[in-house]
């Protein structure tokens, strides 16, 4: 470590050294830590040099208005940092080789807010008072009560309890039949991708990947060097036949087959049955990602890709399926799951051990006992309700202010939806009118590989009160009418 020139043959006498103990709050209300906070920072930012004596404890306490006791304590803290040196007969001394850190901590970078907060957000929840009552419950019993598998290190696959839950709800909606073993709970879909790009992927190896689609994945993949392949997606979902086209020995393809994001479109059965034929033909995996498919608004619910593929010759599925609890329950939990064909437990767990060991075992016994005892359930019938009511409150209020500007895709299931504007428009129309409206979410641009096309807004309608939508609803229709309208008369002029 590099350190400041000696100065042993600096003088020795007691000094009545500028200390103020006031400007050292971070170190708390105790005397002795004040003290040492105000030493520590005059000996590292060069006010006391190295080798200097400094005043008795006595002499200090008095000076400084505080105990002596707190002094002395003061100086065996610094003594034990290695910042002073105590010399038998002389007293207590600034050590003669000082390490040259900052007295202050070097203020952190600025990062991106992460999601916002305002009307149309995505990737918000409500804040439901039953749910949030239900589970400080099972919380609190897993604390009073507590399971011994908080206090060692668990399975990387996450508890049993969970997984188990897990599988009866996928079973009893999504349509797939799974062993809860073949199941890994993760941090979120976040995780679950991840792991498949460590665990599936080489650097430069080739992904197929929705456009538009969602940028969170796109930006997972490329952390990984994988070179994405943008494939197009229409009224039918992703075009494999486009993507065999554009890149037949892709690794991996990742969709949102049951809701595409951001369309909304539910991929076809042939467009199904061909993605995972190529699949099947050229050895790559599908990851399904099935994020809101609980918030299903009409119609019997979907069956998952997962739930239709059967083993190829290899003996194997080809479909590596991810749920969440982002939007079931809520983004702060941080929970979700990737379930697995068989061959891939093994990898996958390792890959898991190695990343952050295991899931959170208070987290996952509530949220199995959650599971359990039918409150997920009836919470998820419940939101199901209040986002279908937001959903066609915002496309209502959103279509009339836009007086024609704006086509609503108004979805069969899901937390957002797509309001496209006119193809004709400017490139910043679409962010011009966002600001002028003051709201958030994503543009369509924003989610799209290949830019082109006509622009548009995302909006989110989960998270948000009904009058804070039906006011940004209304703002952002008569933004984009107004602006609609300049556009038309400047090009009159
Ligand atoms: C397409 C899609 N997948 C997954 C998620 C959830 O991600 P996570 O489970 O990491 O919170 C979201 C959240 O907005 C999403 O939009």
């Amino acid at each position: 470590m590099p350190t400041t020139s000696k100065t042993l043959g600096a003088p020795a006498a007691a000094l009545d050294i500028p200390l103020d103990i006031a400007l050292a709050p971070e170190a708390g209300d105790s005397q002795p830590s004040r003290v040492h906070a105000a030493l520590r920072a005059a000996i590292l930012g060069g006010r006391l040099p190295a080798g200097l004596r400094l005043p008795s404890s006595r002499a200090l306490a008095t000076q400084l208005g505080v105990r002596r006791n707190a002094v002395v304590t003061a100086y065996e803290h610094l003594l034990s940092d290695g910042l002073a040196e105590a010399r038998t007969g002389s007293g207590t001394f600034v050590a003669a080789e000082l390490p040259r850190g900052p007295a202050l901590p070097a203020p952190a970078p600025t990062l991106p807010p992460p999601t916002g907060s305002k009307p149309f957000a995505l990737g918000r929840t409500h804040a439901d008072a039953l749910l949030l009552r239900q589970f400080s419950r099972l919380l609190r019993h897993h604390l009073t009560e507590p399971d011994p598998a908080h206090f060692g290190y668990g399975d990387p696959r996450g508890s049993e309890a969970l997984r188990a839950a897990i599988a009866r709800h996928l079973a009893a909606t999504r349509g797939i039949v799974c062993d809860p073993g073949c199941i890994i709970v993760t941090s979120g879909m976040q995780q679950a991708l991840r792991l498949c790009t460590e665990v599936l992927l080489q650097p430069g190896d080739q992904a197929w990947m929705e456009d538009p689609g969602y940028p969170a994945a796109r930006r997972i993949l490329q952390s990984r060097g994988t070179t994405l392949i943008p494939v197009p997606v229409d009224a039918a979902g992703l075009d494999a036949a486009a993507g065999r086209a554009l890149a037949p020995a892709a690794r991996l393809a990742y969709v949102t087959p049951s809701h595409q994001f951001p369309t909304g479109v539910t991929m076809s059965m042939a467009r199904r049955i061909a993605l995972l034929d190529w699949a099947h033909e050229a050895g790559a995996w599908v990851v399904e990602d099935d994020y809101d498919s609980e918030f299903r608004f009409a119609g019997p619910p979907l069956t998952a890709l997962a739930g239709i593929d059967g083993p190829g010759l290899d003996g194997q599925g080809r479909v590596i399926y991810i749920g969440t609890f982002s939007k079931t329950l809520f983004p702060g939990l941080r929970i979700g799951y990737v379930v697995l064909p068989p061959a891939l437990v093994t990898p996958f767990a390792a890959a898991r051990a190695v990343m952050d060991r295991f899931p959170p075992s208070l987290l996952e016994g509530a949220l199995a006992e959650l599971m359990t005892s039918g409150a997920f359930a009836a919470h998820l019938r419940r939101m199901r309700s209040r986002y279908r009511t937001a959903r066609d409150l915002v496309a209502e209020a959103v279509t009339r202010a836009a007086k024609g500007c704006l086509t609503v895709t108004v979805p069969d299931q899901g937390l957002h939806l797509v309001a496209t504007l006119p193809a004709d428009l400017p490139p910043t129309a679409a962010s011009d009118i966002r600001a002028a409206a003051g709201t958030e979410g994503w543009l369509l641009s924003e989610t799209r590989l290949i830019p082109g096309g006509a622009d548009g807004f995302v909006l989110g309608y989960s998270g948000h009160s009904p009058a804070a939508l039906k006011q940004a609803a209304a703002r952002l229709g008569a933004a984009a009418e107004a602006y609609c309208r300049r556009h038309a008369a400047a090009l009159v002029k």
